[in-house]
């Protein structure tokens, strides 16, 4: 089967986990705080490395502080995590429509969403694209709004000549399982806010005040203090004990993600029924590849066609509105999410990760095409 996505995991890794579990520290110590210089050296901004990428926009958003039933606005298509992240932090959610040839945030409809109880925007690069984020810190700087970037697909990737995390307010990336980089499980929060950054600190570890600097030589704060509410969220060692080699290996993973995207683009670009996405990919670090079906397509017959011939497809992702969860952030609201809505149903995602070669891809286009004939 080739899978839709995964994780590629080297001996470099396998060694270093192994590091780790025979020197029997097993949390956060050492390699989380190594794996934090790394990553500061990278984005040349201060880190805070946690569990996942749900916690890291947990925390950065708890770190911001607002009010109760805030309002956060955040493009309708995305992983839910984006949504739960607000959700647990007592905010309300507004999902706005998604730009159809980008699936980013539609910035003119974004703006309809401001209102008086908006505190922040959180743009999601999809797919590893930030291609409008220029213009959303423009909307942010005029309506004095936080902008909380989702930057969990777009690890390594660039926008103009700037890293994605290097510039801006706050970045959240992810390390899961099948993400540009992994830890198995992890995330990060990177910004230059140093407030943020210290309050994140705590809070990935139940609020005690400066734990952090315990940690990171083997040590633990017996009499502390905790000044707010905080989490189990930190990172494991064993965890950036991966990570470290992954982070080794960006450059590669990232020619090697654009290369497969490159050729996915020229031979799907000659399918009449099938759309691709414009994106640069000699500027992004692609996390996941997407097409749109022409509409008289039945796209669950196309995956189970696929599938039988031994490709895994997905859907990314179901809009917010959709969901039963939505139906008391929706009231009440009006919101124009048509293109969200259209999108949804012709978007499909092929496989894409470092273990696939230009065969593989060639044999995932013709059977696409076989598929939808
Ligand atoms: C857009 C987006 N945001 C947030 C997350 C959450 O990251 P994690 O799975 O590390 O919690 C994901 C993970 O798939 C994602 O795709």
């Amino acid at each position: 089967m080739i899978r839709l996505s995964k994780s590629s995991i080297g001996i470099k890794e396998k060694l270093a986990v192994r590091k780790v579990l025979d020197h029997e520290y097993l949390g956060m110590g050492k390699e989380v705080r190594d794996f934090e210089i790394k990553l500061r050296n990278f984005f040349k901004r201060e880190v805070v490395c946690v569990s996942s990428g749900t916690s890291a926009l947990q925390i950065a958003i708890q770190s911001c502080n607002f009010k109760k039933n805030s309002e956060i606005i955040l493009p309708a298509i995305t992983y839910i995590a984006s949504y739960q992240a607000i959700i647990a932090n007592d905010c309300k959610p507004i999902p706005c429509d998604v730009n159809k040839n980008t699936m980013l945030l539609d910035t003119q409809k974004l703006i309809k969403q401001i209102s008086k109880k908006t505190v922040a925007i959180m743009p999601v690069h999809f797919a590893g694209s930030a291609a409008n984020i220029d213009i959303i810190y423009k909307i942010a700087n005029k309506y004095k709004l936080r902008v909380i970037e989702d930057a969990a697909h777009s690890f390594g990737s660039y926008h103009k000549n700037k890293l994605v995390g290097s510039f801006g307010d706050i970045s959240c990336f992810s390390f899961d399982g099948i993400k540009n980089i992994t830890c198995g499980e992890g995330g990060c929060i990177v910004s230059n806010d140093n407030r943020i950054i210290e309050e994140s600190k705590d809070a990935r570890l139940l609020g005690v005040v400066k734990d952090s600097n315990q940690r990171y030589i083997q040590k633990r704060t017996y009499e502390f203090d905790v000044k707010k509410i905080g989490w189990r969220y930190h990172m494991q060692n064993l965890n950036a004990a991966i990570g470290i080699e992954q982070l080794k290996k960006i450059k590669k993973i990232r020619s090697k993600r654009q290369k497969l995207c490159i050729l996915y683009d020229s031979l799907l670009i000659k399918l009449k029924d099938i759309k691709i996405f414009n994106r640069d990919y000699n500027k992004i670090l692609p996390h996941i590849y997407v097409i749109k079906l022409n509409k008289k397509i039945d796209r669950n017959e196309v995956r189970n066609k696929m599938h039988k011939k031994g490709i895994e497809t997905g859907i990314h992702y179901k809009p917010f509105d959709k969901l039963s969860i939505s139906y008391r952030y929706l009231k009440k609201r009006e919101i124009d999410l048509t293109e969200s809505t259209i999108l949804y149903k012709s978007i499909l995602t092929l496989p894409l990760h470092c273990d696939l070669n230009a065969n593989n891809i060639k044999y995932i286009v013709k059977s696409l095409k076989e598929s939808i004939s």
